[in-house]
């Protein structure tokens, strides 16, 4: 292995998630099975970004500390191996927050304002006119995260698209300054399934408003969840034609089924009349119950070991650290402050 990954340099990917509260199916669906997948054939880093998730919680950073063992449970249970993933601690690698120092002078807070991303973000939370300077800035510190471990292949969601492009403004301003590739730039990867609707329907899955399945959900959540879901409203009986565009259950069954030609079929009969929403439940029910039970299990044998998820935490930080530093010193370098080399 470790000369395997001296003569075959792999390409390197970086991910995150802000440990604000535990995994839900919308993670699982939209970036966790691809990060198992992945972890086989790239070096993979995931960063449990508790920084980020302190970018609109510093009055309240209970629920990031609390959260930052569930998430790496969350990342266990779902099969990301930590021999072959660098799981590592956003707060624990200081070349984050100084690579963030350094680049908050090569971006305008118009720029920032004009994130989309950012800008939505903002649009939904209640800040006032208080926005936090963190969190108008986290596109910053995320061009550190992705930029530190050279990394060049990004698996996120559509919403995170604006912020591989300022990353990648970043990268071509630090590298004129430098008149040198330090650094490098780095392309999405989209995930099949963006974004998974929370069971209402309405809005995005959280945890607080009680509309999602978490990894951990018991049996009797699940079933409950699936039986709340939204489907077709004017499809009062078995033998109404239904609709399955912004039925919940179809949008799931499309996500987690694993036979797609079946779920057509379902569709069809769906569409035309003669299939109840008791039956169509029932079946992602089952579907559900099967995918999630395994991960439920796991996830209690990794969460009532809290110090050996600490020491993958630990060790996985302590690697980044290293690779972190390197490129921090080149960008102290690029600035002509590295006085004293690190
Ligand atoms: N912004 C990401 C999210 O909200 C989390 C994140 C932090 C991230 N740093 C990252 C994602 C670096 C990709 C790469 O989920």
């Amino acid at each position: 292995m470790q000369n395997q990954s001296l003569t075959i340099k792999k390409e390197k990917i970086l991910t995150g998630d802000r440990a604000t509260g535990q995994l839900h199916l919308g993670h699982f669906v939209g970036s966790l099975q691809q990060r198992t997948a992945l972890q086989h054939q790239y070096e993979q880093t995931i960063l449990v970004a508790d920084l980020q998730g302190l970018t609109d919680n510093g009055h309240n950073p209970h629920k990031v500390s609390s959260n930052i063992l569930n998430v790496v449970a969350d990342y266990l249970a779902v099969g990301i191996d930590p021999q072959k993933t660098t799981i590592c601690l956003q707060s624990a690698i200081p070349a984050l927050s100084e690579l963030t120092m350094y680049y908050s002078n090569l971006v305008s807070v118009a720029r920032l304002q004009r994130n989309p991303t950012v800008k939505n973000e903002i649009a939904g939370k209640s800040f006032g006119s208080s926005i936090p300077t963190g969190f108008l800035t986290y596109p910053i510190s995320q061009a550190a995260d992705i930029t530190a471990f050279k990394a060049t292949l990004i698996p996120v969601g559509d919403d995170q698209l604006p912020m591989i492009e300022q990353t990648n403004e970043i990268v071509r301003k630090l590298n004129y300054i430098a008149q040198d590739d330090i650094l490098v730039e780095c392309r999405p990867l989209l995930s099949k399934v963006s974004r998974l609707p929370s069971s209402d329907g309405k809005s995005k899955m959280s945890k607080s408003m009680g509309n999602c399945i978490l990894l951990d959900s018991s049996e009797r959540d699940i079933s409950k969840a699936v039986k709340s879901m939204y489907t077709d409203p004017s499809h009062l009986r078995v033998e109404d034609p239904g609709k399955v565009e912004g039925n919940v259950v179809f949008t799931y069954l499309d996500a987690f089924h694993p036979d797609a030609a079946y779920v057509h079929e379902l569709k069809a009969r769906y569409q035309q009349g003669g299939l109840g929403d008791g039956t169509t439940k029932k079946i992602l029910e089952e579907c559900l119950q099967e995918i999630l039970k395994p991960i439920r299990e796991r996830r209690k044998t990794f969460i009532s070991d809290k110090s050996q998820l600490i020491e993958i935490l630990r060790s996985g930080s302590q690697k980044s650290q290293e690779e972190s530093n390197q490129v921090l010193n080149s960008v102290k370098n690029a600035f002509g402050l590295n006085f004293f080399q690190l």
